[in-house]
């Protein structure tokens, strides 16, 4: 998508980020938390801009040569531009750059959009964890494996 580009997340767009979290994801990561993944060192958090504006944001923790995704979200009146799509790319980029090999995330799974999404870059679910979510929906383990 024209003008969007991506940086690591710093103080700045924290409330942004919240603020996309927020209206993303059922069980939203609180600010503080997400403030944390500024200083930890491994941890990956990005974020993508358009004139100056947060739409976009991911996180992912390394451990090893594995990268654990924690979530990802485009605003929802960004949603279907190409910016998700974009976001995969960047997020596969910095793994590679750390020399990850393989991501994992969990996704609900009556999530088509993200599981959608995942697929489309290669992600292959491999597992189920029943009623992992609190209202008991279950979530699709998913991988990339040989980044
Ligand atoms: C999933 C999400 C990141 C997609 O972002 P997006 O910017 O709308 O995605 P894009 O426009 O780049 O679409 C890329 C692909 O995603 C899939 N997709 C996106 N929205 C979809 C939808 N509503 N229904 C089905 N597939 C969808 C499609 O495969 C699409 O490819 P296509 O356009 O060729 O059909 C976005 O819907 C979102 O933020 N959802 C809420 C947060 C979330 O669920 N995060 C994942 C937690 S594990």
């Amino acid at each position: 998508m024209d003008g969007l580009n991506f940086a690591d997340l710093d103080k700045n767009y924290l409330s942004q980020v919240a603020l996309i979290e927020r209206e993303s994801i059922a069980d939203p990561w609180s600010e503080n938390l997400i403030a944390g993944l500024i200083d930890d060192s491994r941890a990956v958090a990005r974020v993508g801009v358009i004139d100056g504006e947060a739409v976009c944001y991911y996180s992912f923790y390394t451990v090893l040569d594995e990268a654990d995704v924690n979530n990802l979200a485009v605003k929802i009146c960004f949603r279907r531009r190409g910016i998700g799509a974009a976001l995969m790319m960047d997020m596969i980029d910095q793994a590679r750059l750390r020399k990850v090999l393989s991501l994992t995330l969990e996704v609900r799974s009556g999530n088509h959009a993200a599981i959608s999404l995942y697929e489309k870059f290669g992600f292959v679910a491999e597992g189920v964890r029943k009623k992992f979510y609190k209202d008991g929906e279950d979530a699709l383990i998913m991988w990339k494996r040989d980044i």
